[in-house]
């Protein structure tokens, strides 16, 4: 089911409180934010947004397992490529933030440190998931459309290599990931039975 097909059946107009969730997703930066100009605090804004990019990815790639084992779940589904996107845009400000405080000669290297480069190839497939993700893209590509973005599982990969190797205990990488592995696992077997008819 399309997320706009989703929201059909909620009998919801798919563009209402979009705005609001946008604000939603936008509440961790907005946080940041404050957090510096307000309260005269120092976060650093290059993690927390690799972070968060992180998180909502997970959370956009588990509708799809949620939907399978409890049926369809139309607000989430409605929402689930804005939480895609969010995820995207907070990745690019984590390359942007990074870009700022590094020197051409770090850029080149970046590409050959291996705890970088997953991080590299991740960003050009969000970035072209990202491009891809506005309803005239889903009309053009029609069927294809799905499988293009099936390329969201090899970037979660990618990512998480990013996120374990450049973190010197990498615990609560594993934890976070932990959903996504197990759902992802349970969806592979659930597919494999059905393919046996079992
Ligand atoms: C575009 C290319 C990217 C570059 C050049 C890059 C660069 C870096 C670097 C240098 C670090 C190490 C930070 C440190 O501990 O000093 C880092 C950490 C991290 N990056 Fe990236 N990154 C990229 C893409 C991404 C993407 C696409 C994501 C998520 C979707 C991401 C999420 C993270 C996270 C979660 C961390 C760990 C933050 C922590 O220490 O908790 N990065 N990145």
């Amino acid at each position: 089911m399309t997320d706009k097909n989703a929201s059909e059946q909620a009998g919801k107009n798919p563009n209402t409180s979009i705005y609001v969730f946008w604000l939603v997703l936008a509440l961790p930066l907005i946080g940041l934010l404050a957090n510096k100009y307000i309260l005269h605090g120092k976060p650093n804004f290059f993690i927390w947004t690799g972070e968060i990019s992180t998180w909502l990815l997970i959370v956009s790639m588990l509708v799809t397992p949620l939907k399978l084992m409890f049926g369809p779940l139309p607000w989430l589904q409605t929402r689930r490529r804005h939480i895609g996107v969010a995820a995207f845009f907070y990745a690019l400000a984590h390359l942007a933030f990074w870009l700022k405080e590094v020197n051409m000669p770090d850029i080149l290297r970046s590409f050959v440190r291996l705890e970088i480069l997953p991080g590299w190839i991740a960003m050009a497939i969000f970035t072209i998931l990202a491009i891809t993700s506005t309803d005239g893209w889903v009309r053009k590509l029609g069927t294809g459309w799905k499988t293009l973005h099936y390329w969201v599982y090899p970037a979660a990969a990618l990512t998480f290599i990013h996120w374990a190797m450049t973190r010197p205990n990498a615990i609560s990488v594993y934890v976070y990931f932990a959903p996504l592995l197990v759902l992802s696992v349970w969806r592979i077997l659930r597919y494999r039975r059905r393919m046996r008819g079992i």
